[in-house]
């Protein structure tokens, strides 16, 4: 397993193995590594001959007010869990390597990116957008892997390759969870023991919302009004949104009359947690 920096490395590597004939899965990370990305990997490696992972925290789809600074990084341990399920190369570029004095080039993406996490993080889909594309032309994968937690990145990366006529597949990985529920996140090394527990609320609100959608409700106010009651019983939480939207629009939706996607961003303490259900997951 290789590490390597510059944009030329990797193309060197995957043109070497195109020339053996080999296929080639990507997953783009921000590094910090856990069993989230561990389920993406393995799922490369069981689909392609050879698994390139980038981790990058990308500077772009954070604003001022936002984590960069802050967001955990840890490149040997990253490098430990890549190798321990296969992965063949980790590409971890500077932020210059990725965005050159006078980078003035962007993929933005109206619609999709204007519900949910779009409202609060207004500039986060375009710097995805942007750097995904990027990460795609430098590795040209036959595949690339995404988790569902991130559900509305995962749309919005469907929608942008179809828009653009990529030649990849995008694979949806399931939410890997903690023993007691909670979604895995890096994020989730910002909680204190307090908030760690308080953070329970979400993927309570998401057993909430699935039995009601098991149960045959399909008026979304009383799927989502009892979800947030839930969430709302707890004094460290304060939702930011609960809503029920199209699964491929992310437009919102008032009966389950349609694959819908069931997505919750809630601040624990400072923390900005999301967690999500799919109805055709159910
Ligand atoms: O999901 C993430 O970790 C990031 O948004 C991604 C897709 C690696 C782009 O920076």
């Amino acid at each position: 397993m290789k590490i390597v920096k510059t944009i030329a490395e990797v193309r060197a590597q995957v043109k070497e193995w195109r020339a053996q004939g080999l296929t080639v899965g990507l997953v783009p990370t921000m590094g910090y590594l856990h069993e989230g990305h561990a389920s993406l990997i393995d799922a490369s490696h069981r689909d392609n001959d050879r698994t390139v992972v980038s981790d990058f925290v990308n500077p772009m789809q954070f604003s001022p007010s936002e984590d960069l600074e802050s967001y955990p990084r840890d490149i040997q341990h990253d490098a430990e869990l890549v190798e321990a399920h296969g992965g063949d190369l980790i590409f971890h570029p500077e932020p210059e390597e990725m965005y050159h004095k006078g980078f003035s080039s962007f993929v933005d993406m109206s619609v999709l990116t204007e519900e949910l996490c779009g409202i609060s993080r207004p500039i986060h889909f375009r710097g995805v957008c942007t750097v995904v594309s990027k990460l795609f032309n430098i590795v040209q994968p036959d595949r690339a892997y995404f988790g569902k937690k991130d559900a509305q990145q995962l749309a919005v990366i469907r929608h942008m390759v179809d828009d653009l006529n990529m030649n990849l597949e995008i694979i949806g990985c399931p939410i890997i969870r903690e023993d007691d529920g909670l979604a895995k996140s890096s994020r989730n090394t910002y909680l204190n023991d307090a908030e760690r527990k308080a953070a329970l609320v979400l993927s309570q609100a998401v057993t909430i919302g699935t039995e009601l959608v098991r149960n045959g409700e399909t008026d979304c106010n009383v799927i989502l009004n009892q979800m947030k009651q839930h969430i709302q019983s707890e004094p460290l939480a304060k939702i930011d949104y609960v809503k029920m939207v199209d699964a491929e629009t992310m437009q919102q939706i008032p009966v389950l009359d349609r694959p819908a996607l069931c997505a919750m961003a809630v601040y624990i303490g400072k923390t900005r947690l999301i967690d999500n259900f799919f109805t055709e997951d159910i």
